[in-house]
């Protein structure tokens, strides 16, 4: 079991809640490498909503600057690695796009970069990660890996402090040969609100401890009930079944609202 210096496990607890362990990231930084993605072309708008129902939110130093109220206290979790975009064949061949200076500058609570395991810029990406680590490690900031590496990265201690990947088959393995927080992320969108309340709950139940999760909230056509039932598995222990109740619900109670009074 590593120790972690009081600034990094404080950095940590400030979205990975210590009253369940559990964590609502939402995820807003997809720009950096596909532009203007459906439903987030103004990421102000598409944050604003849904701020007040994430644990932390997710986003590059663009964003946070332009789209971003410095006033909110939610946690930020900058992406630091970029430098390639969908227009390439080879998403692998990224750099560091933003300073560890610049991730205290901006007071986030962690900094998140991709890791390509497998693919042409393997060692790279994984270069960059350790040299985050070193930095995080000394100046108390916790470091994120997304990662896609999947059952790969059983029994492998890449050295960060959070991993986040994708769902897969034998998740539970990857969880178990996880030695740090495993937070799952929703991919494209899905065909249907069960699949995503699926997908978070089998992830929670095989030992996840919450989602970074984008696409499967915000273009939904009502993000605010997504994520509320997002929010019911992550730190009430609802089922899927429960989640899509909630979802319902909340859609009803707004239908509801919007009717025009009868007189
Ligand atoms: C983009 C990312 C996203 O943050 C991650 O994929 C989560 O978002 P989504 O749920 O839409 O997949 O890392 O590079």
């Amino acid at each position: 079991m590593r120790t972690m210096d009081w600034g990094l496990q404080n950095r940590l607890s400030r979205f990975i809640k210590p009253s369940t362990g559990h964590s609502v990231m939402l995820a807003c930084d997809h720009g950096y490498f596909m532009g203007p993605t459906h439903k987030l072309e103004e990421p102000r708008r598409t944050i604003e909503s849904l701020i007040g129902y994430s644990d932390a939110l997710a986003v590059t130093r663009g964003v946070l600057r332009t789209s971003v109220d410095p006033n909110w206290d939610t946690p930020i979790i900058l992406r630091v690695s970029g430098g390639t975009s969908i227009l390439r064949e080879d998403l692998s061949d990224e750099g560091i796009t933003t300073s560890m200076q610049d991730a205290l500058r901006l007071n986030v609570s962690a900094v998140a970069l991709s890791v390509f395991v497998g693919a042409s810029h393997e060692k790279e990406t994984l270069l960059n990660l350790a040299r985050l680590v070193d930095e995080g490690e000394k100046l108390g900031m916790p470091v994120m890996a997304i990662t896609a590496v999947g059952k790969e990265l059983e029994k492998r201690d890449i050295g960060c402090h959070v991993v986040k990947t994708y769902y897969c088959e034998d998740f539970s393995k990857v969880v178990q040969g996880c030695p740090v927080p495993l937070v799952v992320a929703g991919g494209p969108k899905l065909k249907t609100e069960a699949d995503v309340f699926e997908l978070a709950y089998n992830a929670l139940r095989e030992g996840a401890v919450g989602v970074d999760m984008g696409r499967n909230i915000w273009q939904n056509e009502s993000p605010v009930a997504m994520i509320k039932a997002i929010r019911a598995i992550v730190h009430e222990d609802a089922n899927a079944r429960e989640a899509l109740d909630s979802y319902n619900e909340y859609r009803r109670e707004r239908a509801n609202v919007a009717k025009p009074v009868q007189l």
